[in-house]
């Protein structure tokens, strides 16, 4: 879910809608604001698009200067009007709008309602409204105070009041929270885009913080006790254009042909004559050499991102890598010490599951570096290290450069434990930092392919099943082709080891069905050739991905995207590209709604 909220001299409705547009990546299945409007907290919201939203604030001619808003992502009760935030009181007196998750909100809601209060919707939200109204004596801060003692979960909100309506109230533990710092006008949002046309001065909230704000400013409190903090002012450096979709169709496209920018932004500067410039890269090399076991920790597309770096780690450094997925991770009491070097990779380094698995890691004792993309996010500001992966604001659902970035970064860890641990000649670290060098270069030449991956495209778009495969180092990477392929155009998808086909998932191999198999491993390019023939004499339909110059494929495949030679490890980076593109042009090809896919939100803040 996303949240917004504004103070100042401008109509507030029009600036809250535009604010949730930037903020829809977040969650979209419904969307309202609410406005304080001739001495009356005025609602409006509506299940679907915001455009639903829209329409319906086209009838209001709201003049307010003040108002809060939500995009929402369903956790409690399903999407619909009744519960689409914000939500308000039996009085109507309050107003407010909720990301996270109240987790003791069925027992508040019983003694609520026991005590005479009666509930419109099936949200954990509504609690708080209730809540704030029991605690109200003409004093909102205060009211709000009493609300984050009394309730459990996760939380970024914000508080409108009929009886005080020049100021807004905000709160946050564990989902992000900005405050945007105009000139006599102050915005709020979970993300800095819904912002960044109107100001590039913020502060952002730390967990148990407040924030008030008034047309005169915005003032940071600690939550409970309303003691007054000293917050300094971060200044946003990336721009607004670079979050719109600069001539393209989708965001995803665009995502996708930024990736050579985005690949050298991100290796930029990492890289010296002794190798990897270990002060660049910010994580402490005590740990670096006295690792003995390094655990990665992810979910979706960045937990792929962390299977790669489990193929690169070992093979490069020669340390025991385990990768997990953050949800299972957090509760399976995983064995880690002061010697184990924790990653977690997240694109947004807001995802809840990921958090909680860095804070699980940090209580045993492991130091934990942060992959992410997002500067100032929560899991970059808890992690002991960052290493920043400089993709720029992604805004498709599917992650594309993101994940490429973290491929990039993966590969830079590993280097640098093998520098350090003196696994690896020097002079071998550098030839693979000059193959990385290279790789922007080479992805530019695969994208040119563009129009054949169309044309693959219009072959598998009729197709409810498709069956990725490969070995080593290419499994991880169709795994990643298959999310990419099954989010965005709905399309089954299936990735398997290549060698374990034989072993189940052949029976499903008939007349024409797609498989596409990845062959760019030279190691376990006769083990791989022959599972393609396994699927040629059941008669699929075969896609290959293999390296320039691989002229025995094109025996047993119908079509053959190529990418160009590189080290083994470097290949990832390249493979997943025409994959990538195939997805988008099947899933346009099938008229989905590619930067939105149903049911998914690009930054999950909740568990
Ligand atoms: C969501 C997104 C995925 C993403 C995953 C992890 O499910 O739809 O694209 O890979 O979250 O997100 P993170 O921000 O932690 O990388």
């Amino acid at each position: 879910c996303g949240i917004v909220g504004y103070i100042g001299g401008k109509a507030a409705a029009p600036i809250l809608v535009e604010g949730l547009k930037k903020l829809e990546y977040r969650g979209y299945d419904s969307a309202g604001v609410a406005v304080m409007e001739a001495g009356k907290i005025e609602v409006r919201k509506a299940k679907g698009k915001l455009a639903v939203l829209e329409g319906r604030l086209s009838y209001c001619d709201f003049g307010s200067q003040i108002g809060i808003g939500h995009t929402r992502w369903a956790t409690h009760g399903k999407p619909s009007d009744e519960n689409s935030h914000p939500h308000q009181d039996c009085q109507g007196d309050f107003a407010v709008v909720h990301n996270g998750i109240v987790e003791n909100f069925q027992s508040l809601k019983e003694d609520l309602i026991a005590k005479g209060h009666t509930f419109k919707s099936e949200t954990d939200t509504e609690v708080l409204a209730h809540l704030v109204e029991t605690f109200y004596e003409g004093d909102l801060e205060a009211a709000v105070h009493k609300v984050v003692g009394v309730i459990e979960g996760s939380y970024a909100m914000a508080f409108l009041c009929r009886l005080e309506p020049e100021k807004i109230v905000a709160v946050r533990k564990d989902s992000p929270l900005v405050v945007g710092l105009g000139d006599g006008e102050y915005f709020l949002a979970s993300d800095i885009p819904a912002i960044l046309a109107h100001t590039r001065r913020t502060y952002i909230l730390n967990d148990g913080e407040m924030a008030v704000l008034t047309a005169e400013g915005a003032v940071i409190k600690k939550a409970g006790s309303g003691e007054v903090i000293a917050k300094e002012v971060f200044e946003v450096k990336w721009d607004a254009v670079a979050a719109e979709k600069g001539g393209y169709d989708h965001f995803m496209i665009k995502e996708i042909y930024e990736q050579p920018k985005a690949l050298r932004d991100t290796i930029k500067g990492r890289f010296n004559e002794d190798g990897v410039n270990l002060d660049e890269i910010g994580i402490d090399t005590e740990l670096l050499r006295k690792a003995n076991k390094v655990v990665i920790v992810a979910c979706g597309t960045a937990y792929h991102a962390g299977l790669v770096g489990k193929y690169v780690i070992e093979d490069l450094a020669r340390i025991p890598v385990e990768v997990d997925i953050a949800s299972e991770f957090r509760y399976r009491n995983p064995i880690i010490n002061k010697k184990t070097l924790v990653i977690v990779v997240s694109q947004s380094g807001e995802t809840a599951d990921t958090l909680a698995a860095l804070r699980e890691a940090q209580s045993k004792g492991a130091k934990v570096l942060a992959v992410t993309n997002v500067v100032g996010s929560t899991i970059a500001r808890e992690a002991d290290s960052v290493l920043y992966t400089w993709a720029g604001p992604e805004i498709a659902v599917a992650s594309t450069k993101a994940y490429t970035t973290q491929l990039a970064a993966m590969l830079t860890v590993a280097l640098a434990l093998a520098q350090c641990q003196c696994a690896m000649p020097c002079s071998e670290i550098k030839a693979i930092a000059e193959s990385l060098k290279a790789i922007p270069g080479q992805v530019e030449t695969v994208l040119a392919q563009a129009d054949k991956v169309k044309e693959i495209s219009e072959q598998i778009k009729g197709w409810d099943d498709v069956f990725f495969i490969g070995r080593s180092i290419d499994y991880a990477v169709a795994l990643e082709g298959s999310l990419k392929l099954k989010e965005i155009s709905y399309i089954h998808a299936e990735a398997y080891a290549a060698g374990e086909l034989k072993h189940g998932t052949l029976a499903l191999i008939t007349d024409n069905i797609p498989v596409i198999a990845l062959a760019t491993q030279e190691q376990v390019l006769d083990k791989t050739v022959s599972n393609i023939q396994e699927v040629k004499a059941r008669d699929a339909y075969v896609i290959a991905v293999a390296q320039e110059g691989n002229k025995e494929i094109a025996k047993f495949a119908e079509h053959v995207l190529t990418i160009p030679r590189t080290h083994a490890a470097l290949t990832p980076i390249l493979a997943v590209v025409p994959l990538q593109m195939l997805s988008y042009y099947t899933a346009v090809a099938r008229e989905c709604d590619v930067d939105k896919p149903r049911n998914l939100a690009k930054s999950v803040t909740v568990e």
